[in-house]
């Protein structure tokens, strides 16, 4: 970044950046532990706070649970309005004893910030509130209007939100919404994601006989509920993890030869992935790589099971019952309810006799496209390359963002997914980190984008020869 009128102003003021993160990062805003309801409230205080000061005007919009924090910059006439969404939210640190320092103690080994939420998404979403805090400071006016949505429930879904949207709309409207809540595609290639997957989440329970049983008396006459769990959970997947729910697939966007040409020429093989991942072998569905699989392909897992004796030694125990907790991660054009009807199905079909099943769906999002030609795209791209010094390479991703495809249809805006973070951030695992360098080349991303996307002045549509670009007013 070398001309840009701000390129000092943000070098002078790296250390200040700093240490507004690292306080945020101090407070451990869990919004899934009711014990941190006050913790959350007080990180929200934090950003609303820092926007005030800023002098955009602020509000805090209570929900039926985590406020959402809403701030604007003055409309700008002949300019497009841009609204920065992101979350201060962050997921349980546990386990604490893998922390390599506290997960509330944000600490700094080899440029990196260690913290909950540093990239997910305190950090992130921090270089637009500083970009434009920045802008504001220098005196020259904002070519658009800005306005922030940063939420404290989209690590538990964003139901609230999601309900609130509607009523909210007014408020929102605007020409694209940015994002900074994904990754680049790899250290040293930044990236514009185009396409994130849906989720559906459920917890399944199991029970059995009234109350734990030995298993030497009774073992064998009556029906084990972990076992008839183990095998409700192994008849959703074959062995390349291909969901055996009957119709889960009819849905399912099939990727274009386009696409899968562009991406094979990002990561000619998988070696590099099975390293990120730690991983002695990869697998997956048959013909498919493994970015094809994560980002394009609908896939089932497991996140947690519980049942029976799990202490020290040897409980020979028939449990009273058993649970687990999983999800889907979907493609476009799949619906999440679509498949809680094929899934609920599918179980009643195939549960083992003498146990009861209660299956409670929790969140479900679709999956999301952007736009990749839109006029708001090429300005991220040339913000992006003057900042990081290379062009971004277009990607989709597997993670789900739930609330975007609702901001698509509601505010019928572009969508621009800008994402800073790297994929060994360790984001939802111990040691999440950040790097330094990435929040402030972020910054600097974000301070020229508004520069740029300022430029794209309104055309008179009756004009001769006048071409409306896509999208756009
Ligand atoms: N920032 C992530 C989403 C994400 C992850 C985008 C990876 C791109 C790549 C977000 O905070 C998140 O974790 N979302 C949850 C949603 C769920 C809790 C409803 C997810 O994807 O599991
Ligand atoms: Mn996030
Ligand atoms: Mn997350």
């Amino acid at each position: 970044m070398t001309s840009f009128f701000l390129s000092e102003a943000l070098q002078q003021s790296q250390t200040r950046h700093l240490e507004d993160l690292i306080e945020w990062l101090k407070i451990p805003s869990v919004s899934s532990d009711t014990s941190k309801i006050g913790e959350v409230k007080q990180a929200a205080k934090w950003i609303a706070d820092k926007l005030k000061d800023a002098g955009l005007s602020v509000e805090t919009i209570p929900t039926q649970g985590h406020a959402l924090v809403y701030a604007e910059t003055p409309e700008v006439a002949n300019g497009p309005t841009v609204l920065v969404y992101g979350h201060y939210d962050v997921q349980p640190a546990e386990p604490l004893e893998l922390w390599t320092s506290g997960a509330f103690e944000p600490t700094i080994r080899d440029g990196n910030l260690y913290a909950r939420g540093a990239t997910d998404d305190k950090g992130q979403v921090l270089t637009h509130v500083q970009s434009v805090c920045e802008w504001l400071a220098s005196g020259k006016p904002l070519p658009l209007q800005i306005k922030f949505l940063i939420e404290g429930e989209e690590e538990v879904g964003s139901a609230n939100l999601e309900r609130m949207l509607p009523e909210l709309a007014d408020k929102l409207a605007c020409d694209c919404v940015v994002i900074s809540d994904s990754s680049q595609y790899a250290d040293g290639q930044p990236a514009i994601t185009y396409g994130l997957r849906g989720i559906a989440t459920y917890e399944l329970k199991v029970q059995g006989p009234s109350k734990d049983l030995h298993s030497g008396s009774f073992g064998g006459a009556v029906m084990n509920p972990a076992i008839a769990l183990c095998h409700l959970m192994s008849s959703m997947v074959d062995d390349q993890g291909r969901i055996q729910i009957r119709g889960f697939y009819d849905d399912v966007r099939e990727l274009s030869a386009e696409e899968r040409a562009a991406w094979k020429q990002l990561s000619p093989n998988d070696d590099e992935f099975a390293r990120s991942a730690g991983a002695k072998e990869l697998f997956g569905e048959k013909g498919y790589t493994a970015d094809e699989r994560r980002w394009a392909r609908p896939t089932f897992d497991i996140n947690g099971l519980t049942s029976g004796h799990q202490g020290e030694g040897v409980k020979t125990v028939l449990p009273a019952h058993a649970s687990a907790k999983f999800s889907f991660r979907l493609v476009p054009d799949q619906d999440p309810q679509t498949i809680t009807s094929a899934l609920r199905s599918h179980l009643e079909a195939n549960l083992p006799k003498g146990v009861t099943m209660d299956l409670k769906p929790d969140h479900g999002a679709p999956g999301m496209l952007a736009d990749t030609e839109s006029v708001y795209m090429d300005a991220a791209k040339a913000a992006i390359e003057s900042a990081f010094g290379k062009p971004p390479v277009l990607i989709r991703e597997g993670g789900s963002i739930p609330i975007v495809t609702k901001f698509q249809e509601t505010l019928k805006c572009d969508c621009l997914l800008l994402g800073w973070g790297l994929s060994d951030d360790n984001a939802h695992s111990p040691d999440e980190k950040f790097r330094i360098d990435d929040y402030y080349r972020g910054i600097a991303a974000s301070a020229v984008l508004w520069e740029a996307m300022g430029t794209l002045q309104p055309v008179d549509p009756f004009a001769e020869g006048a071409e409306l670009p896509s999208k756009l007013w």
